[in-house]
């Protein structure tokens, strides 16, 4: 019984150390200012800190990466989130969306709000800070109406 359980740990740590070796590719793509969601909305300040604070580390390219998306098997779990956050709602790249597209996502960003699916549960547990209060979520509501209707209007 001992033996199996000290040949479990060894296999482990070798099986741990040979997946370090697997490193997808943590990317900060260089960011256009003239294309960012500050730039082509009207946005209050708070509204900027709330998306900054909750939602840029996936959905922008501004992404800070934490010393743990450095280990395998965490680093893969964490880059797939960023890549499929970005592919999603790219708040560095709002600009080169269609009005449709913008009109569609800002009614995404409060109902993904509002019902607790962003930020993901995951994030939130080492990112209590991202945590949003029901006032950070009306703030970001109103903000997505009053933008959507913006957008809608200038077609
Ligand atoms: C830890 C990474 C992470 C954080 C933080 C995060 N998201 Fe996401 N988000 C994702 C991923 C991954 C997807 C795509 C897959 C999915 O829906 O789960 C996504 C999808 C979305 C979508 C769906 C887009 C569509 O068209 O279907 C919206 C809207 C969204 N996120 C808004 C937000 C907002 C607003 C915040 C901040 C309050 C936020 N997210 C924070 C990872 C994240």
């Amino acid at each position: 019984m001992k033996k199996t359980l000290k040949w479990t740990g060894i296999i482990l740590v070798v099986l741990l150390a040979a997946i370090q070796a697997i490193r997808p590719a943590r990317t900060n793509p260089p960011v256009d200012e003239t294309k960012t969601i500050r730039a082509n909305t009207t946005m209050s300040s708070e509204v900027a800190a709330i998306l900054e604070r909750a939602c840029n580390d996936c959905h922008s390219n501004k992404t800070t990466w934490p010393w743990y998306s450095q280990v395998a098997p965490v680093s893969w779990l964490l880059v797939n989130d960023v890549n499929d956050g970005r592919k999603d709602l790219s708040l560095s790249d709002w600009g080169t969306y269609d009005p449709k597209k913008k009109a569609r996502k800002l009614q995404k960003i409060c109902e993904e709000v509002k019902t607790g699916g962003m930020p993901l549960k995951s994030y939130l547990v080492l990112h209590p800070a991202a945590r949003l209060s029901d006032s950070d979520k009306q703030t970001l509501c109103d903000w997505t109406r009053q933008e959507g209707e913006r957008v809608l209007a200038s077609q």
